[in-house]
Formats: structure tokens, sequence, C-alpha cells
């Protein structure tokens, strides 16, 4: 029986973090057992935000690709490859641009948030962030992708995927999967001062971080703002760590919380066990970064492996595509191609 088809991307704008590791990575990891997974490192949606300085973009794709080799993603189970390397989504997004309302656009929250977490005025969200999750559409749906494990904020974006899938479908005849969304279990992890985790707030810890920052980050979490003195109760409810403890290794959550409200555990003691928690789930991973980073041309000889499966794939996509829109059709050559029989 043929697997079902897996689709998700990561934004290169980094090193990726813990929240990226325990909300989405595991998830995929999990996956890849069991699905045929296509997973994009999607340079064009780093410009939806971030055109004006392309400078750290290309080392950010191979960080990410790291990333993800020393999370576990597997190169020889999934299909791992770049965005701008198969056109043909562009292509695709542009045909789906002609088929979505603006206003189903302009009412997505992710987008909205995203404007308003940037400081974005209105005058500088250009047409490529309206259009972001068009193209996220057309990421998924190039590849025909069934099931996307995305983090919970992307489902309104994943919504709209549907919607487009779906308009398509009654326009010019079946041809997509309406792609649902796979959450992960884990509850989202917040970042050390208990906001969402980015980069840009400065409260993200690292995949790739040493133990010495991770102590450094984890020692000034917050925790129970109440709690003066060590052997005063605490409430776990209101705590970053205690989040976290849920988090990553929730076999331990009972003992921290027994201690924490009796006053027998402090916040030091609590955030340095919490510390050697994380250090020691991203040590090994770094082990691994570190073995992939030394060897480039493996990296360049997976992403050309996958760029080039993917390339095909959605080549396959495009041409039932322009035949379903009865488009002009031309063949490698400029020749005109005649519409083929078969479809429709
Ligand atoms: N919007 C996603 C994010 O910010 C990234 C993304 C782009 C994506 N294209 C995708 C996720 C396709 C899943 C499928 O995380």
């Amino acid at each position: 029986m043929a697997k079902i088809r897996v689709m998700s991307g990561m934004r290169p704008t980094g090193t990726l973090h813990l929240g990226h590791l325990v909300g989405v990575l595991h998830n995929w990891v999990a996956l890849q057992q069991d699905y045929d997974c296509y997973f994009s490192i999607v340079d064009w949606h780093a410009l939806t935000t971030g055109a004006s300085d392309t400078s750290g973009l290309r080392d950010n794709v191979r960080e990410v690709l790291l990333d993800w080799l020393a999370a576990g993603v597997d190169p020889e189970r999934c299909t791992i490859y770049v965005q701008s390397a198969v056109p043909e989504i562009a292509e695709l997004a542009l045909l789906f641009g002609m088929i979505t309302p603006l206003t189903w656009l302009q009412r997505n929250p992710t987008i909205k948030e995203q404007i308003q977490d940037l400081g974005l005025d209105e005058e500088r969200v250009g047409y490529g962030l309206m259009g972001y999750p068009i193209l996220q559409a057309a990421d998924i749906l190039a590849f025909r992708g069934a099931r996307v494990p995305v983090g919970k904020d992307q489902l309104p974006h994943l919504e709209l995927s549907r919607d487009i899938a779906r308009r398509f479908n009654n326009m010019y005849g079946e041809t997509f999967p309406e792609p649902e969304g796979l959450l992960s279990e884990t509850p989202l992890i917040v970042g050390t001062d208990g906001r969402k985790m980015s980069k840009s707030y400065g409260n993200d810890l690292r995949m790739a971080a040493p133990a010495e920052e991770v102590a450094q980050r984890v020692m000034v979490m917050v925790t129970d703002p109440g709690r003066q003195r060590r052997d005063d109760p605490g409430y776990p409810e209101v705590c970053t760590v205690h989040a976290y403890w849920r988090a990553l290794a929730p076999e331990r959550c009972a003992e921290v919380e027994s201690g924490c409200r009796a006053g027998t555990l402090g916040c030091v003691a609590d955030k340095r066990a919490m510390a050697e928690q994380v250090a020691s789930l991203l040590a090994p991973m770094r082990a691994r970064r570190e073995a992939w980073a030394d060897d480039p041309s493996r990296l360049d000889a997976i992403l050309a492996e996958g760029n080039r499966r993917a390339r095909a794939e959605a080549r396959r996509t495009l041409a039932e595509v322009r035949s379903r829109m009865r488009l002009p059709a031309f063949d490698d050559e400029g020749r005109p191609v005649a519409a083929s029989a078969g479809t429709r």
C-alpha cells in the first residue's frame, strides 16, 4: 500500500530552537517511519518579511539543514529540499492567486499577528506577505501533501490551503487532496520569559547551544514571581520552568511539583535541574550536528538528491494542473504541445 504523503516546511531565518525541536521536529522524526515525507526549507517564505537583507539566507539554509539532520530527520527516508530549487511551486502559487479572493487573505489571523509582532505599518505590508498563505498552499499541494505536521499557530494557513484545494477541484476537476494538520501532543514550549519562543525576543534556547549557554538562559527563566524566599511555597501553575518539565520530562513533574508546593525545592535548584535536563537532550544532537557540518559534500549531495526528487514530483503535478486548467502547454524547446487526452 502506498504511504500517505506528508509535507511540511520551515523558514531559514537562523538556527532553530527548542520550540522547533519539541513542537515540530520530534513529530517529523516520528512520522518519517510511516509516511512519505517531503520537508522543505522555504527560503521564499523568509523573503516575505526579510527581502531587504538577504545576506544570511544561504548560511541559514545550511543551518536549518544541519538542525534537521541533528534532530534525526533522515534523508534516506524523507525528501529534503529547498523551496527555490523547485520553481514549479512559484508557478502554482501564481495560478492559485487567480482563484483566491483577497478577503480570504485579509482575514488570516496568523498574518495579522505577524504584522503586529514585527510592528509593520500598513504601508510596509507587501503583496508577498499577504500572499504568504497562497505560497504555503502551493508548497503543500505541488506535492499533493495530505497531512501537514505543524504547530497550532499554522492552522489558519492550513485552512486556507484546504479552501484553495477545494475551490480548484470544484472549478477544474478533482486534482488535490484537502490537506489535514497533524498537531504534536507536546504542549507548546514558551520562551524563557514566558512569551512565545522567538530568536527576536532573545528568549530562545538554540538547539545547537552548548551546556554553558543552556545554563545561562535557563537560570534567568521566570518562575513564580510571588515566591520570595526559597522555602516559601510556590505555585507551579504560573512557573515557566514547570511548563518545561511538563513538556520535556512529564515523568518528573509530580516530584518537582510537590517539592515546589512544600517549599523544599527552591527555584534555583529547580532551574539547575532543568538546565541539565535540556543540556542532556541537546548534547547528542550537537554531536551529530558537528559530524554533519564536517562533511559539506555530503550535505550538498543530500540537497541535490532531495531537490531533484521534489522537482520531478512538482513537474508532474504542474503538468496536470495546466491540463486541467486548459492552459496552453509547451515542451522544453517551446513547441506547443497538443492537449493531452487522459485528463478530462
Ligand atoms: N508557515 C510555516 C511556518 O512559519 C512555514 C511553511 C511554509 C510551511 N510552507 C509550509 C509549513 C508548508 C508547512 C507546510 O512555520
